[in-house]
């Protein structure tokens, strides 16, 4: 395995909430492995975290194995693909289930899982439900919603884009409402994040459009804001992302500059998939 492959690797573990790694001690010989030395292997911390977090592949227990050579690391149990074989939509939303995973789960009504094309070339992320979202299980149902049909609706018109809402698919980082609409905790987008990241590997589009500071954040790992980061591509894995002004911060009346300078981001990551 080249160091470029491990650090895909690595980055793989990350986006599923994986945050250590732990080396498990040389293998006794066989016929010496006994019950005992099983059950104290460090490994196991990594393997249930990993069956956690994509419970469904019980082949998922790569420990990197200390080599003969001290300082070297080789990898004789094959670690999974960067996309869980098989994985799709419904699977992911099935593995959420009636989550309790964090604290999220005390006050939402329903989960918003996503909504849109599965075949979609342009994926939009926002941040989490609102109440309206919360009430339907639906993304970008209420007043922000709205705006953002009308973006996408509008500018795709307008420059002879023939695709509508449906066409697009539509998700958060956060499945669940944070409570008076806070920005969700850390913890709690780490802990989403893993079906966020599988959700786009499973759509794998053309592009991503992040909406807002908390999406960028999620999906770039930066802490700048909108305006640093919007009018110029960025990339979650290989995939072009170009980051736009949240509709919530459209809606304010004092924001409305901010309007034109999202018109002419929507039009880049458009052009740039349906040209
Ligand atoms: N705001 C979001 O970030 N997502 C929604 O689904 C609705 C409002």
């Amino acid at each position: 395995m080249t160091p470029e492959d491990l650090r895909k690797r690595l980055n793989f573990y990350q986006d599923l909430g994986v945050k250590e790694l732990y080396r498990r001690a040389p293998r006794a010989p066989a016929s010496a492995a006994t019950a005992a030395t099983r059950a104290s292997a460090p490994s196991s911390n990594l393997a249930s975290t990993l069956a956690s977090a994509v419970a469904p592949a019980p082949d998922l227990a790569p420990a990197i194995e200390t080599s003969a050579r001290p300082g070297s690391i080789s990898l004789p149990v094959p670690l999974p693909p960067l996309e869980p074989a098989g994985d799709t939509l419904a699977r992911i939303r099935e593995e959420i289930g009636d989550c309790r995973r964090c604290g999220l789960c005390q006050q939402r009504s329903k989960i918003v899982f996503g909504a849109g094309n599965e075949e979609a070339r342009l994926v939009f992320v926002g941040e989490g439900p609102g109440a309206d979202e919360d009430a339907q299980g639906l993304p970008f149902v209420g007043r922000a919603g709205q705006l953002l049909t009308q973006m996408i609706e509008n500018t795709a018109s307008k420059e002879g884009i023939p695709i509508r809402r449906p066409d697009v698919y539509i998700c958060n980082v956060v499945k669940c409402r944070p409570p008076e609409n806070r920005t969700p905790l850390p913890e709690e987008m780490e802990m989403c994040g893993q079906f966020l990241s599988r959700q786009l590997m499973v759509l794998r589009p053309k592009a991503i459009c992040a909406l807002g500071a908390t999406a960028a954040k999620a999906l770039l790992n930066t802490k700048d804001g909108v305006t640093r980061m919007r009018g110029r591509w960025h990339k979650w894995r290989d995939i072009p992302v170009i980051v736009t002004y949240h509709p919530s911060y459209l809606l304010r009346q004092y924001n409305q500059n901010a309007k034109r300078e999202a018109w002419e981001d929507l039009k880049k990551v458009m052009h740039f998939v349906y040209d």
